[in-house]
């Protein structure tokens, strides 16, 4: 964290702060985040659906994912070739029958310039880490020091935004509601990269419902206060082609899928975001909650730091367990039509990473980046078109 050793009149923060002193009446406008100006949402186009062969249904879930990464990984998101994203950004659909479809996406390549990320800092390099003499022994931790998770009790908190979003997943993951139908969850929750697992063939999502909200009239007192579940039934699922028989790696980039509910549930819903660089996260922090599989029936949340970030993963250390994969990742971002800062899901929680750089091995949770593109494909599920999409 040190600070490096830039003459003070050029480093960028008091520059800015002295144009703030020196202007007295434009202090609003310094006290105000400053923020990049609207995002440009690049346009995805979607071919015709092409049928597929239905699906075996034949994975098990496997819920503790886990990758390994190196120098040339970190950095391969910012380097993809269009075609490449194109390939990866195609997606299959699951009808809720078994039968299943592909769409193939184009790109529009004029706007590449606009949506070309900023080159990701190999963090280690630039010794912005805390020392690590790289010897550590390799042993993989999802919970770092204490326990920094809380469980989330009561109806009022259970009943409440942003809690009242995370929803259960019926394979044993968690979800987050991104709309009045939809739920973006893991990829790794329904299909193991080869398949759909067993418990995609009857896809359910799950409400929480405090015990006090129901009406008295069975069992006079139960032993537990958990909440019950009321579980509905998915009608379409969606995953990106990234995720399907890509090498691990890769996929990891790509772990998210949409779910389409059958009926539109009244909840409140958070609402997504391209995920802006950590500096322009309130606190540079995020947040999620989750069913993690270490404390059955309750609803755990937890905030962190962002540590680090590639072009398509949030490195943390927020603790989790494995039923936490594919909880909505959420950071508080400025809205500049709203003027205020507002929650907004800009990833999603997948796994473990161990990401070896200069020989030094560290081990991250991570969560999957919304990038401008991800952004455009999960709007396109949501909306069925581009027009909804063209702005963050
Ligand atoms: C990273 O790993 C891949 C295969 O796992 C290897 O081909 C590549 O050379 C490695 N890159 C670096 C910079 O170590
Ligand atoms: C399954 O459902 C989809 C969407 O509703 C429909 O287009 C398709 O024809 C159905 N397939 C079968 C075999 O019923
Ligand atoms: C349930 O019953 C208890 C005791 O009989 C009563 O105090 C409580 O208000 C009832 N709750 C509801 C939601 O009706």
């Amino acid at each position: 964290m040190a600070l490096d050793h830039t003459p003070m009149s050029s480093h960028p923060c008091c520059s800015f702060l002295l144009v703030c002193l020196l202007l007295p009446l434009s202090w609003v406008s310094c006290v105000l985040p400053h923020q990049p100006a609207a995002l440009h949402i690049p346009s995805l186009v979607a071919h015709t659906p092409l049928p597929l062969v239905r699906s075996r249904f034949s994975a098990q879930a496997q819920l503790d994912f886990t990758t390994h990464c190196n120098a040339s990984c970190f950095h391969r998101g910012e380097q993809a070739r269009p075609e490449e994203l194109a390939e990866q950004l195609a997606f299959e659909t699951l009808y809720s029958n078994g039968s299943r479809t592909l769409t193939a996406v184009d790109l529009d390549e004029d706007e590449e310039a606009e949506w070309r990320p900023e080159p990701a800092v190999p963090f280690l390099a630039t010794g912005r880490r805390r020392g690590s003499t790289g010897r550590r022994r390799r042993q993989k931790r999802q919970i770092y020091g204490a326990d920094g998770r809380f469980n989330i009790r009561g109806d009022h908190f259970l009943l409440d935004y942003p809690f009242s979003t995370a929803v259960r997943i019926s394979t044993g993951c968690t979800g987050v509601l991104v709309s009045q139908r939809h739920v973006l969850t893991a990829a790794h929750c329904v299909h193991d990269g080869k398949d759909y697992v067993k418990g995609a063939r009857k896809l359910r999502v799950g409400f929480l419902i405090p015990p006090s909200s129901l009406v008295n009239v069975t069992l006079p007192s139960t032993p537990s206060k958990k909440p019950l579940v009321r579980w509905v039934r998915v009608k379409r699922t969606r995953v990106p082609k990234g995720w399907i028989q890509g090498p691990l790696e890769v996929s990891m980039d790509y772990d998210y899928a949409l779910l389409e509910l059958r009926w539109p549930h009244r909840r409140p819903f958070m609402r997504m975001a391209v995920a802006p660089s950590a500096q322009d996260l309130a606190g540079k922090r995020i947040h999620f909650s989750g069913f993690d599989s270490d404390r059955p029936g309750e609803l755990v949340y937890r905030f962190c730091p962002v540590e680090d970030e590639s072009n398509d993963l949030i490195y943390q250390h927020c603790d989790a367990r494995p039923g936490a994969s594919g909880s909505g990742v959420y950071g508080r971002v400025w809205d500049n039509s709203l003027e205020r800062w507002e929650r907004k899901v800009i990833g999603i929680f997948s796994g473990h990473q161990w990401l070896e750089i200069d020989g030094e091995n560290r081990d991250y949770n991570v969560a999957v980046r919304f990038t401008p593109l991800k952004f455009a494909q999960i709007c396109y599920w949501v909306h069925g078109n581009q027009v909804d999409c063209s702005k963050d």
